[in-house]
């Protein structure tokens, strides 16, 4: 069954980035019935810490060492979760922007999946090379502020550089972004971005 894994990257009950996940991923369902949907709240589910065992495991990688027994065990773990994500036929990642990047846990995330031999490797002649495959994947970014011009009030918008390199690391080329801000301020501006990117993401789901 072909899998599409749902990163879900804000804790609030309010939020607009997973309504608008919702929006799209009803569309999803209706145009393909017959796929797995597989959410990874990164605020509900663990992510080990990037620290002693796990940390070292990556410069052993990188040196070329083998792994002690607790370096291979911590390993496993990010092998499981870079896995989940390297099997996913589609990827949608929803999450807010938060102080002009990303949550902590969508940080983690990438610094747990990225990783020599699992998601990519180095060359010496041709440096850094990625292992995934390619996959159409979609980010909704949620901000307080409108970025359509990039800045917006002294504000910058460093999420959607940061995940576009992150993902391109791995080796996803097909990406699109769908940004939903201002989210905050006046109602009316907030009801237009709102509407806006929904209207583009149940239009996107059948195609995506
Ligand atoms: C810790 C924190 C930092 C934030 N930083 C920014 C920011 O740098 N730029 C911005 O436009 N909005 C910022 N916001 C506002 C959120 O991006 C906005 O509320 C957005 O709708 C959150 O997404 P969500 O509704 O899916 O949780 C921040 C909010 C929080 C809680």
């Amino acid at each position: 069954m072909p899998k599409l894994l749902h990163l879900a990257c804000s804790p609030r009950a309010d939020s607009e980035s997973a309504a608008a996940a919702r929006i799209f991923l009803d569309s999803f369902g209706r145009a393909k019935p017959d796929w797995n949907i597989d959410v990874m709240d990164l605020w509900r589910e663990s992510l080990p810490e990037f620290a002693g065992a796990l940390l070292e495991a990556k410069y052993a990688r990188i040196n070329g060492r083998a792994f002690t027994d607790a370096q291979h065990d911590r390993f496993a773990e990010a092998e499981r979760i870079a896995v989940r994500f390297s099997l996913a036929d589609r990827v949608l990642i929803s999450t807010p922007m938060w102080n002009f990047s990303i949550p902590y846990k969508l940080k983690q995330w990438f610094d747990v999946v990225i990783q020599p031999g699992l998601t990519f490797r180095f060359d010496p002649a041709q440096g850094y090379l990625p292992l995934l495959k390619d996959r159409p994947t979609l980010v909704i970014l949620a901000s307080g502020s409108d970025y359509a011009t990039g800045m917006n009030r002294g504000r910058t918008d460093m999420a959607t550089p940061y995940l576009r390199e992150a993902l391109r690391f791995m080796g996803i080329k097909d990406m699109r972004f769908v940004p939903i801000g201002p989210t905050t301020g006046p109602t009316e501006p907030i009801r237009i971005a709102r509407e806006n990117a929904h209207r583009r993401l149940a239009e996107m789901a059948a195609s995506f």
